[in-house]
């Protein structure tokens, strides 16, 4: 089937300006763990299309898929071998055009992920530098150095991989001899491309087109503050505080560059070719939402993950913090702010809030780590989180699963664990499969109706039987029951297009305010509170009486 650019998306009011992400609520699907049509384990494009009805059943407005593009899977699809292909464990073309259009009309939109920090090693651009000779066009296109030391044994600098190791991997050219060495802000799989090379830019330029054209509505950029390096590449020892992504964003010379703006504003005038209002979202790791914001100036992105937002503690006051922060500064730069708690690097809101360690993002959790959380306490807190967050004026990140309460899976066996974090730390750090495994739909079956034959690529908790979608969508209190509650009445009352008032007199311990008809009060002290007159619209946990108990959030519409 060919599409053309407006036939693609026919059934999406598309009036110009109507800048839907300003205001959507976008699921993040991770598709390996989604739905497996096929039957082998992983999930599949197939998969998506056939639970697309669920989605929309569920109100969110915008779906963004984790990458799909054929990839020999070393991060998980974030190692693309090919930006213009589906990988066949995915699925093919023709599955994702079926996908897109089967969204399209049921009134969702569909953001890719995009990955144009780094390719695969097996990317064919890779394997032509490796065969090609120092100083050539073909290793231009990445970060090729000559080593230090009399005979170039030594990396080029001293840069630490997020994943853990060296940044920095020895090729041997192809005389047979070692030869210069390569960059990898991530897995050794990943060379990070050379983005002051106008070839790869007018690449990602023709990427960006290939899947506009097909009709999606928007990307995701993966890593979109790590692109430029500083000149030079000068050594640095990161803030062992600041977590894989962390650290300060003005002193890392991979992170956060100022020439990396150039890129977001091409992107910005290629995106401005097309009609339905296409949007780009950062995923921009940066230590403040100042900094984060100069990623959605008006001729950049549209957006950016919050996520000093969703690094912050269950903690009334610094979330008042963050939340007056964030709208000053992203309406400051004319920009929505948007809100996420959970995604497929952290570990899952519902266990995260009842952590009682540090846990550094990208550490994971498991078997040994400190502070395991209380479920029940985690789940409560995730509630009545995602209750306050779903009230905020902006845009919300879900992550599938969410929406039925699921936790981290802690004891993961050693053996099934596939995150590239694990192995590079020698186990030190679990990383991210906690959060990645396969979801529950029916408890009596295969997988839990991931798929129909039983296969799933890490091993399901049986607990989650009881947390299948299907037995939660009978319960009124379920946790989908009370997610499918709040983007209805989030859509009902305009919230996310709405603006926050502050109220006072409830105390230190609880974050309430009012977005249009709407009051919301969120307890994260121990003494209940008393509750305002006024119709209660949803609640993320049972109260008592009149009063508000600890953890809980209320969305109360005004008397
Ligand atoms: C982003 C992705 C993460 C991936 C990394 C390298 O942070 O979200 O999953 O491992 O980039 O592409």
């Amino acid at each position: 089937m060919t599409f053309t650019q407006q036939d693609a998306r026919p059934e999406l009011e598309s009036a110009p300006g109507s800048e839907w992400w300003r205001t959507a609520v976008i699921y993040q699907i991770y598709p390996r763990s989604f739905a497996d049509a096929s039957g082998d384990g992983l999930g599949d494009l197939p998969g998506v299309t056939a639970h697309l009805d669920d989605l929309k059943e569920l109100g969110v407005d915008a779906i963004w898929l984790s990458p799909f593009q054929r990839s020999p899977q070393k991060d998980a699809g974030y190692d693309v071998a090919d930006y213009r292909d589906v990988d066949p464990i995915f699925g093919t073309l023709a599955d994702f055009d079926a996908m897109l259009a089967g969204a399209h009309e049921r009134g969702i939109r569909v953001i890719v992920d995009l990955v144009p920090n780094h390719s695969s090693d097996q990317h064919v651009w890779f394997q032509e530098a490796l065969k090609a000779a120092p100083g050539s066009p073909e290793r231009a296109r990445y970060i090729f150095r000559d080593g230090k030391g009399e005979n170039g044994e030594l990396p080029p600098n001293n840069w630490e991989s997020v994943f853990g190791g060296g940044m920095w991997k020895r090729v041997t050219e192809a005389d047979g001899t070692p030869g210069q060495w390569y960059l990898h802000i991530f897995d050794e799989s990943q060379p990070d491309f050379d983005w002051t090379n106008p070839e790869v830019r007018a690449e990602f330029r023709d990427i960006l087109r290939f899947w506009l054209d097909r009709g999606v509505d928007g990307f995701r950029v993966d890593v979109a503050h790590g692109l430029i390096k500083a000149a030079g590449l000068p050594d640095f020892t990161p803030d062992p505080e600041g977590g894989s992504m962390g650290g300060d964003a003005a002193g890392v010379p991979y992170w956060g560059q100022p020439g990396v703006h150039e890129v977001w504003r091409e992107w910005h005038e290629v995106l401005a070719e097309y009609d339905g209002d296409r949007a780009l979202c950062a995923e921009a790791w940066l230590p403040t939402v100042a900094q984060t914001a100069l990623w959605v100036r008006p001729d950049e992105m549209h957006q950016a993950f919050n996520f000093a937002y969703l690094e912050t503690k269950w903690d009334a006051e610094a979330l008042r913090d963050v939340i007056t922060d964030s709208l000053h500064e992203y309406a400051a730069v004319g920009a929505p702010s948007t809100w996420v708690l959970s995604n497929h690097d952290v570990v899952r809101h519902a266990s995260r809030l009842a952590l009682t360690a540090e846990n550094p993002q990208g550490a994971g959790i498991g078997p040994k780590s400190p502070g395991k959380p209380d479920p029940v306490k985690g789940l409560r807190r995730a509630r009545a989180a995602t209750s306050l967050m779903l009230a905020l004026p902006g845009s919300s990140y879900l992550y599938q699963g969410e929406e039925l309460g699921l936790p981290e899976v802690i004891d993961l066996p050693d053996d099934a664990r596939q995150d590239p974090t694990w192995f590079r730390t020698n186990g030190e750090r679990y990383g991210r499969d906690g959060c990645r495994v396969p979801i529950p739909w029916t408890a009596d079956a295969p997988a839990y109706g991931f798929n129909d034959t039983g296969a799933a690529w890490l091993p399901q908790p049986t607990e989650w039987a009881e947390l299948a979608r299907d037995v939660q969508r009978e319960d009124p209190a379920s946790t989908l029951s009370l997610y499918r509650s709040l983007l209805a009445e989030r859509r009902a009352h305009g919230l996310g297009a709405g603006s926050l008032e502050w109220l006072d007199g409830y105390g230190d311990d609880v974050v309430a305010f009012r977005n249009g008809p709407v009051t919301v009060i969120a307890n994260l002290g121990d003494a209940a509170v008393d509750l305002p007159a006024g119709d209660v619209l949803v609640a993320s946990g049972p109260l008592d009486g009149d009063t508000l108990p600890t953890d809980t959030t209320v969305w109360i519409a005004a008397a």
